[in-house]
């Protein structure tokens, strides 16, 4: 082979290879294997978010012990959007943040958190801003400047889009930017992201909006909010297709929101034992005691942080009092009793007699052969061994929240 012979193959095979990777551009792996926890403007502030708060919540985060606890991205939800410029480019708002986005990034940054932001598939967000149609890869190139961390894409306005195909363009987008970022895919459930959303994003949501309460819906016309059971009872079928780097999403947690303690812990322990992102929604430079105990319980935490990545299940319902399996890793078990009636009510549950079996984990719970001891992750002491019988009586709207430790 001549040498023009030899530099036009390695042209040939470099353009090949550039072409096909772009073709097959890839979400970015690795930044999620276990579901994603950190803080989200939109529970609490709605629009009314401007760059003081946002520092001021990274403060709390770090000073409030959050950030040990893992809560690691801040993440600004719709309304943060001035206007696009006579280039395309997005600018944030000029007066709720006169710093600009890389100042506050910057800043977020340096106190060893994350910074996300929030777009839409549409021509515009969900709050009527300016939405990334037609303008992907600037957006994405402008946020991976900026030095934006995470992206939750929305879904309002996209009459005649495709959700894949319009959440494959973000990725590649992202891709192409050149910044890993997490892809939080947020068209509700609609399109059943389930199905293809594990190639293409972090995390799905899989219902609509929660709403601050525990047993109730919203009705806002033409669309609704949903409370804690009725997002829970829509998870059904969907464990199969969440693991490492791909998590169904419930929504943002409502805790500290207004419900009352119980059913705060309620709320946190069952998103736990469904491996969901941990994204806090309340004000946490002003949150109670209890509300701080729940969001940073690190026996709980380590559920839903798993490294299995493993969704619990239901094993079994009766007279609305549910009791939910979750295996964890060195074949420990995570076991929840969750109460949603309006009275208490007294369990006993029998190790022996019971046959928890996840087949599509192909898991067993052994305790015929097995000692387990029982730690209450929210006592955080033992409260006796799988020889026994547990009895216990659980609050109305409350948890029995119990690690199965060898
Ligand atoms: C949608 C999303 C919410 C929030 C709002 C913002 O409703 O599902 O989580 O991002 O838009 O407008």
């Amino acid at each position: 082979m001549n040498n023009f012979k030899k530099i036009f193959s390695i042209a040939l095979i470099t353009i090949v290879f550039f072409i096909s990777g772009k073709l097959t551009a890839q979400k970015y792996e690795g930044l999620a294997l276990t579901p994603p926890m950190g803080w989200n403007s939109w529970n609490k502030f709605a629009c009314d978010i401007d760059e003081t708060l946002i520092k001021e919540i990274a403060d709390a985060i770090v000073e409030s012990g959050m950030k040990d606890a893992g809560y690691i991205y801040v993440n600004l939800d719709d309304c943060w959007h001035g206007e696009r410029d006579s280039l395309g480019f997005i600018h944030p708002d000029p007066e709720r943040f006169p710093s600009g986005m890389k100042a506050l990034a910057d800043y977020i940054h340096s106190k060893g958190l994350k910074i996300g932001i929030y777009s839409c598939a549409g021509y515009k967000t969900c709050g009527g801003r300016p939405g990334s149609r037609g303008y992907e890869y600037q957006d994405a190139l402008t946020y991976a400047k900026w030095g934006i961390d995470y992206l939750k894409y929305d879904w309002c306005n996209t009459e005649g889009l495709c959700a894949e195909g319009a959440y494959m363009t973000i990725r590649d987008a992202i891709r192409s930017a050149g910044r890993p970022m997490v892809l939080s895919i947020c068209e509700w459930g609609d399109n059943q992201p389930w199905e293809w959303g594990k190639d293409v994003g972090h995390l799905w949501r899989t219902t609509g909006d929660i709403t601050n309460c525990f047993d109730c819906f919203v009705d806002h016309g033409t669309w609704k909010s949903w409370g804690v059971t009725y997002i829970l009872d829509m998870q059904e079928g969907l464990r199969q297709y969440a693991g490492p780097g791909h998590w169904n999403d419930p929504d943002m947690l409502e805790v500290g929101n207004g419900m009352s303690v119980n059913e705060d812990r309620a709320h946190f322990s069952m998103w736990c034992m469904l491996a969901a992102p941990l994204i806090a929604g309340n004000d946490i430079r002003n949150m109670s005691k209890e509300t701080l105990e729940i969001l940073t319980n690190k026996e709980a935490i380590a559920v839903d942080q798993d490294p299995l990545g493993i969704q619990g299940f239901k094993y079994s319902s009766e007279d609305s009092v549910e009791i939910w399996f979750k295996p964890l890793v060195n074949d420990e078990w995570a076991f929840c009793i969750l109460n949603r009636n309006e009275t208490d009510k007294e369990i006993v549950f029998d190790w022996q007699k019971e046959k928890v079996i996840d087949e599509l984990f192909d898991k067993k719970l052994d305790t015929q052969n097995k000692t387990y001891r029982l730690r209450d992750l929210w006592k955080h002491e033992f409260v006796g061994t799988t020889d026994e019988p547990l009895k216990a009586i659980v609050p109305s709207h409350d948890v029995l929240m119990l690690r199965l430790v060898k």
